[in-house]
């Protein structure tokens, strides 16, 4: 059976943690695995990407695999063919597909029709892979997810709602403080709020993402106002638990969503963080492609 990694869902409690302990692994020693040997692994995206974009490329180096990385434009999906012959000739060629795209629909399409496993690399509504570095950095701080409180302040965007759904996941007790205007429109377990005090009480993390994010460049000026209250800054985290850290998916905007001291200070643990993508999404590639298989009905 093909597995994919579409929402997070697919995973349950124990293959997280045992994603989470490999992903330790990796970090130890990243060049210990050769999972890929041989292997190419498609890297679709439709949007634009720094972090997704390096650490899948150099991750899937490290695992002896080769990344394809193909831009929507190089595609003759741009030219009109179709998303699921698309999925059964990249099926044909490559081990898996990473896509980052913005309707969860294309994504959700390309992996009915694709006999290899696809992951999510961001849709408008999800984003597991940011949430997987997420957890394990949490894990490498506290030494321990289940009975965690993670604190989300700002837009009720695809990355609250992955941590809130892998967070549920992993034992973790999620709260999401955004404007009504924004906020998260299905909650996956988690404490949603209009108060940022009210959700960082007692977090052991304070996480922040930008106000416009990909696809949101229309509302900016209004989303800026409104999500002014919910910066993340010193004062807010000393409202946290004792010992509280920052997390920011990045790219930040130092002044808006974040505050400069709080991004380069001892506080954060953002650029682990962003280190972390790598090793935690080499973890996942290696569950994925271990559980390989074709499906005759697709091609
Ligand atoms: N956090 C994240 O997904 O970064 P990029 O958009 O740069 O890939």
């Amino acid at each position: 059976m093909t597995r994919h990694l579409l929402t997070g869902a697919e995973l349950d409690r124990d293959e997280l943690g045992a994603l989470l302990d490999r992903a330790d692994a990796l970090k130890a020693e990243p060049l210990s695995s050769r999972a890929l040997e041989g292997r190419s692994i498609a890297l679709i995206f439709e949007m634009h990407s720094t972090r997704t974009r390096l650490s899948f490329e150099a991750g899937i180096f490290e695992l002896g695999g080769q990344p394809v990385v193909l831009r929507r434009d190089e595609l003759q999906l741009s030219r009109g063919e179709s998303v699921a012959d698309t999925a059964r000739v990249l099926s044909r060629h490559m081990a898996a597909i990473g896509v980052r795209t913005g309707p969860d629909e294309m994504l959700d399409e390309l992996a009915e029709f694709a006999s290899v496993p696809v992951f999510n690399m961001l849709t408008a509504r999800h984003h597991p892979c940011q949430a997987l570095a997420d957890l394990m950095t949490l894990r490498e701080e506290f030494g321990r997810l289940a009975g965690l409180k993670l604190a989300y302040v700002g837009d009720g965007n695809n990355v609250a709602r992955s941590l809130a759904l892998l967070g549920a996941i992993a034992g973790v007790e999620v709260a999401i403080a955004s404007p009504a205007e924004y906020t998260l429109t299905d909650a996956h377990g988690a404490t949603l709020t209009t108060q940022p005090a009210e959700a960082v009480a007692g977090a052991h993390a304070v996480y922040a993402d930008v106000w416009v994010s990909m696809g949101d460049e229309d509302s900016a000026v209004e989303r800026r106002e409104l999500l002014a209250p919910y910066r993340l800054d010193d004062a807010l985290l000393d409202r946290a638990a004792p010992g509280a850290i920052a997390l920011h998916c990045l790219p930040a905007h130092p002044g808006e969503e974040v505050t400069a001291a709080m991004l380069y200070g001892p506080r954060q643990r953002i650029w682990e963080q962003a280190e972390n993508r790598r090793h935690a999404q080499k973890a996942l590639l290696e569950l994925l492609v271990r559980s390989e298989g074709r499906h005759a009905d697709n091609v």
